[in-house]
């Protein structure tokens, strides 16, 4: 069982994530949730995230990043994820997870620092929080056993031509983090706009559990902002980068030198260049669609 630490804005599917990685307690033992400025106000994302994990009552420990990227201002995304950032769910629960006293990166310090085996980051946002970890704890560095992100795309963007959201929100800190050396697993827009689940895949969960029923309230929400980017169920972004922890089998990809453009109206592009002998990411470009998106049912399923 490894260590995880879950880096993230919720947004819907960062909330599908952290359920997929409480549904895999016996692969993964989720030691904090820290929250970064992404979709939504760090508030609003960070009040998310605890809102999700006290859905099934677990008392895992949430720190805040800061309130802004790097040099970038925040760019809100309420048309996708909707005012709070995570609209849809009316179950009202109870708090059950902690709010930590440290920030995101003081948090994810600690826990590498008494790591006795080396530790997984999943990382769902804008990658701010692990680039001032890479900055600002290089002497822990070497319990990351790796980071597996949602982020990029060799293909295209999301946000614009060029730029997918994560990355286009704080491009200094991704090119901080593609370019630290340690082992990264990219799941860009190539592979997680394979993974799509209908209403008619998720409408038996509703009646399932309260975690089922949060998630299918969740997606009724997400499913209207699909048509933007021509597809017709739900992407499953976020859940993608979780899938790949839980099952790699399901996903192929290259080694590849990425770099991001950081200026010009490229700013926020990642670019892969697969001939270069400096590789210092694994670029996911296929999933197994359907066993992909049964392991996210499955998970929810579960809880
Ligand atoms: C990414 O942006 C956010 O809206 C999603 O949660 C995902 O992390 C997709 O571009
Ligand atoms: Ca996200």
């Amino acid at each position: 069982r490894k260590d995880l630490i879950i880096d993230c804005d919720p947004g819907h599917d960062d909330a599908t994530a952290i359920f997929m990685a409480l549904a895999h307690s016996d692969q993964y033992n989720l030691r904090a949730v820290t929250t970064v400025c992404g979709n939504n106000t760090l508030e609003k994302i960070t009040k998310n995230a605890h809102y999700i994990l006290s859905v099934v009552k677990s008392e895992v420990e949430v720190a805040k990043g800061p309130e802004t990227p790097l040099i970038n201002e925040p760019i809100i995304s309420a048309e996708f994820h909707g005012d709070s950032g995570m609209d849809g769910p009316t179950l009202e629960v109870e708090t059950t997870s902690k709010d930590s006293d440290k920030s995101a990166v003081e948090l994810m310090a600690d826990i590498l620092r008494d790591a006795k085996e080396k530790v997984t980051i999943l990382a769902l946002g804008p990658l701010t929080n692990v680039a001032l970890l890479i900055k600002a704890y290089p002497q822990y560095l070497h319990k990351i056993e790796r980071i597996s992100l949602m982020g990029g795309g060799v293909c295209h963007g999301n946000i614009t031509p060029y730029a997918e959201f994560n990355i286009y929100v704080d491009p200094e800190a991704a090119q901080i983090v593609f370019s630290s050396g340690l082992p990264i697993v990219m799941c860009g827009l190539d592979v997680t706009e394979q993974v799509e689940i209908l209403k008619e895949d998720y409408e038996y969960l509703r009646k399932h559990s309260d975690a089922g029923r949060v998630f299918a309230e969740l997606m009724d929400f997400y499913i209207k902002g699909s048509p933007a980017f021509g597809a017709t169920g739900c992407v499953m972004h976020d859940p993608c980068a979780m899938a790949y922890l839980i099952d790699e089998s399901l996903f192929e990809g290259k080694q590849a030198r990425v770099h991001v453009d950081l200026v010009g109206e490229t700013r926020g592009r990642t670019v892969a260049d697969y001939e270069s002998h400096e590789a210092n990411t694994f670029v996911i470009l296929k999933a197994k669609s359907n066993e992909v998106a049964n392991v996210i049912l499955k998970s929810i399923e579960s809880l």
